[in-house]
């Protein structure tokens, strides 16, 4: 059974191994040892209730949005940070992302650009800092974001972040640097992988400890166990961590409200 832990800097963090860390993920992990795990895989709240246009702002309808499931935030985050402080706060993320992966890791880093008042906010931004490697571009099957100005997005970036002793697995490099995989639709999650994404990425790259600091319904964890690694997952949300929790257990996950409470006491 997957267990849904607080972190505590005093025990060993290989009781964490294959468990749900329920808090957040720059305080966690400030609290973890430098370069104990090989890789890591995530995506982080996009920013998107900070919105100057109709899209997704608070209190408006929303306009074609108006059925998206991220329209009314995650559920204990509302996605709405000035935009100078989103790049802060991710910057400093993934800074602790860096400093946690091992001389042959790699960090791979989901985000989307946006253009707001007519501008691009263009991700590359947050990563410029670190040794990126490589942008993958991730080519969903459509979009919701119509605005007359521009051109229907229907891309993300995935930033390979790599120390420089880091290898994809032999042959991997076939999969080229453009990736067309659906969005995933029957997940209640508002904003997870598809597995088929994160499959790709893990059976790609080498390296037994998975992390994932914004862990959401726990799509990595479910990756890397079938591909037979150890995972990491930090998640703010209770709710979220309870899906997870049920996901990897192969328990109904979908219902929300068949979900188990957790048993720890909140941290963070
Ligand atoms: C884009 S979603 C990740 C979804 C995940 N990839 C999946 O497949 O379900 C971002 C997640 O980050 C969580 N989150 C937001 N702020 C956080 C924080 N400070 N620490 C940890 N998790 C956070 C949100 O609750 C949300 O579940």
């Amino acid at each position: 059974m997957t267990e849904i832990k607080n972190f505590d800097e005093n025990l060993d963090l290989n009781n964490f191994l294959n468990s749900i860390i329920h808090g957040d993920c720059l305080e966690v992990m400030k609290k973890m040892p430098g370069k104990c795990v090989d890789l890591i895989i995530t995506s982080p709240p996009y920013n998107l209730l900070n919105s100057t246009g109709n899209g997704l702002k608070p209190g408006t309808n929303c306009g074609k949005w108006k059925n998206a499931a991220i329209k009314s935030g995650y559920q204990n985050y509302d996605d709405n940070m000035p935009y100078d402080e989103y790049v802060s706060w991710q910057k400093a993320c993934v800074s602790e992302m860096y400093r946690l992966i091992k001389d042959d890791g790699a960090i791979f880093y989901n985000n989307k650009n946006r253009v707001q008042a007519g501008l691009l906010q263009d991700r590359g931004e947050i990563v410029r800092d670190f040794p990126l490697r490589q942008v993958i571009i991730w080519k969903r099957s459509g979009a919701i974001n119509f605005n007359s100005g521009y051109f229907l997005p229907t891309t993300e970036q995935i930033y390979m972040i790599c120390n420089k002793d880091f290898k994809l697995i032999k042959g991997a490099n076939k999969y080229t640097d453009v990736w067309e995989i659906r969005q995933e639709f029957k997940n209640p999650h508002p904003a997870p992988f598809p597995e088929e994404l994160i499959d790709r990425i893990i059976s790609s790259a080498p390296g037994q400890i998975v992390l994932d600091p914004f862990a959401g319904s726990g799509t990595t964890g479910v990756s890397a166990k079938k591909f037979g690694r150890d995972f990491i997952l930090i998640e703010k949300s209770e709710e979220y961590c309870r899906m997870a929790k049920a996901r990897l257990d192969g328990s109904d996950w979908r219902d929300t409200k068949k979900l188990e409470p957790i048993q720890v006491e909140i941290g963070f």
